[in-house]
């Protein structure tokens, strides 16, 4: 007999609430960032592409996890286009959660500033030195900023209506202390 799973795995509910709030953190700072020419843009930007980086990796670990743990199914009764939107949803997440780190990665490659993490760790440009790609990067980071912060909304809303409304197990499948 094979045992539905109602639940993430405990590993995956971690990531999920913690990457959630390095990604709420790394829109905050960004935008922040760029809203500021005093010295702390300095201070903000060298948080900035740590915990960019710190995101690339938990979401290569969290594709990781996904594709060898699986998630549980959604609701029979939940209707044909909401499962498609929710799965939509999802592939867009980890296309953000994987390209914005390295769009703001390549963007400042080409434009050989250097992506320092701790004290004197660089890493490696990844892309050469030109103008137009990076200006191509940078619009990119920026759109794709307001497209992450819509998809959060989205996602919020999406996960009340389910905690609040439907109460059908979808919310309590990510948020369970359980183990
Ligand atoms: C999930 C990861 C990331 C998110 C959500 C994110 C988000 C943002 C946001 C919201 C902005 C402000 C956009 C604007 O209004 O102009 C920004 C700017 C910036 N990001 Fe990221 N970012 C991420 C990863 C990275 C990484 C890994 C790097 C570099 C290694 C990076 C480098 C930058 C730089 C240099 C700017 C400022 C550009 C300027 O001063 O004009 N970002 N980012």
């Amino acid at each position: 007999m094979t045992v539905l799973q109602h639940r993430f795995t405990a590993a995956q509910r971690v990531i999920h609430w913690l990457m959630a709030i390095c990604i709420l953190a790394m829109l905050f700072i960004g935008v922040g960032m760029v809203s500021t020419i005093e010295p702390k843009y300095l201070t903000l930007v060298s948080i900035h592409k740590p915990l960019g980086i710190a995101i690339l990796v938990l979401a290569l670990v969290r594709l990781a996890l996904r594709l060898r743990y699986g998630a549980p199914p959604l609701p029979v009764k939940m209707a044909e286009p909401m499962k498609l939107g929710a799965y939509l949803s999802h592939y867009a997440f980890y296309l953000l959660m994987i390209g914005m780190p390295l769009i703001g990665w390549a963007m400042l490659s080409a434009a050989a500033y250097p992506v320092v993490l701790y004290g004197g760790v660089h890493l490696p440009s990844i892309l050469p030195l030109s103008d137009s790609l990076h200006t191509l990067l940078w619009n990119a980071h920026y759109y794709l900023a307001f497209a992450f912060f819509a998809l959060i909304l989205l996602h919020l809303a999406a996960a009340l209506f389910h905690a609040l409304i439907r109460r059908d197990g979808v919310f309590e499948a990510m948020a369970s202390l359980q183990r």
